[in-house]
């Protein structure tokens, strides 16, 4: 792999991203919206990845050896970017997120696992299998290209994980035609420009990704050394299940491992290692050397970023088995805490 496209890659991990793959001397260019400025010795572009006009503009007649996508959210995008990207790039690695497993916002996944015992609860990291892009229905009547009428539509979690599994499943789909609406599809076989998949495509599913203090702009790890520091009860579901996480630069180097590799379809990344709410905040109260953590129920407030209510950790067999090595959570932990504590202290 000479030459990548990453689009966006400008800040946290897309940023290293991008660094990562111009030290290992590939060829690398990024495109945004120029807000903020591109690190040397790569080629910056810029163009709103959802102007298709200005997004061609941009690119020339330029080609890549692999696109990584970090800004896909919606089918609306996948759409373009599919048409757009169509003869210039073999394979496309799009950013996709754990949340598209999550039952709480989408109708077919609060049905019980198929696999699991009858009456049983569902406690088993969650594999690639559960949202298959081939097979998650595109809803064209929803307003993906705009965001105040979506936002009336759907609330922002179903807005992100409904964007991600429909994206994936447009750049999956077998043909352009399948993943645009009605009227663009009949328009498209009139002209005779339907088409099979054009390029590779990869949806790598990441879960939640972790340190690098300031850089990290969730600020969700914040919000845990901040409480537990200064003593503050942290708001948690009546019986919290574990996740998964992921190092800021873990998922940098997947990413680029991701586009360099032959595989196709979704992958799971996370580290190895799964922690409740309950487990992280006594990881950092020992680090930081703070009381035990007090935990509340029920107030009326959200709960943490990192409760939840379901199991919700990952299976990360496919990319090992595919060759990737993953690191423990909790070896990078200690840092990643020190990060977020340090950052607060320092805002
Ligand atoms: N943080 C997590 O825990 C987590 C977990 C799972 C998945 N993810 C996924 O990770 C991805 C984000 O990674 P990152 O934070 O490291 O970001 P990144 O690669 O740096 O991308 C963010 C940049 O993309 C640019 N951008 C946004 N909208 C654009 C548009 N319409 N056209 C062109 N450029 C645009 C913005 O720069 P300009 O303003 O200059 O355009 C922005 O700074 C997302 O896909 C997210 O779903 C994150």
């Amino acid at each position: 792999m000479r030459n990548v496209l990453v689009i966006g890659g400008s800040r946290y991990f897309g940023r290293h991203l991008v660094t990562l793959l111009r030290d290992a001397g590939i060829g690398v260019t990024v495109l945004n919206r120029g807000s903020s400025p591109t690190p040397p010795g790569v080629t910056a572009l810029v163009a709103d990845r959802a102007d298709e006009t200005a997004l061609r503009a941009a690119l020339g007649a330029r080609e890549f050896d692999a696109v990584i996508d970090q800004v896909c959210a919606t089918p609306a995008h996948a759409a373009v970017a599919r048409r757009v990207f169509a003869d210039r790039t073999a394979r496309y690695v799009m950013t996709s997120t754990i949340e598209v497993y999550d039952p709480a916002t989408a109708e077919r996944l609060r049905t019980p696992d198929p696999l699991a015992p009858l009456g049983q609860v569902w406690r088993r990291p969650v594999r690639e299998e559960r949202v298959d892009p081939m097979a998650w229905p595109v809803d064209h009547a929803l307003p993906w290209d705009d965001a105040d009428r979506l936002a009336a539509l759907l609330d922002p979690a179903t807005r992100y994980a409904e964007g991600k599994r429909q994206a994936e499943a447009v750049f999956a789909s077998r043909s352009q035609s399948e993943s645009e609406s009605q009227s663009e599809s009949e328009s498209k076989s009139k002209s005779g420009s339907e088409s099979q998949p054009p390029f590779a495509f990869v949806s790598v599913r990441s879960t939640h990704v972790l340190g690098g203090g300031p850089l990290d702009f969730t600020g969700r790890l914040a919000h845990y050394t901040e409480r537990i520091a200064a003593g503050l009860p942290i708001e948690i579901h009546p019986a919290p299940l574990p996740t998964s996480f992921i190092h800021h630069r873990e998922i940098a180097e997947f990413l680029a491992w991701a586009a360099a590799a032959d595989f196709t379809g979704p992958v799971n990344a996370c580290s190895h290692g799964e922690l409740d709410v309950t487990e992280l905040s006594e990881l950092i109260a020992d680090q930081l050397g703070a009381p035990r953590p007090r935990f509340s129920h029920g107030t009326g407030v959200a709960a943490s970023p990192f409760s939840f209510d379901r199991y919700y950790a990952m299976d990360n067999t496919r990319a090992t088995e595919l060759g990737f090595t993953f690191a423990k959570t909790r070896d990078w932990l200690p840092e990643a805490i020190a990060e977020a504590h340090a950052a607060r202290a320092d805002a």
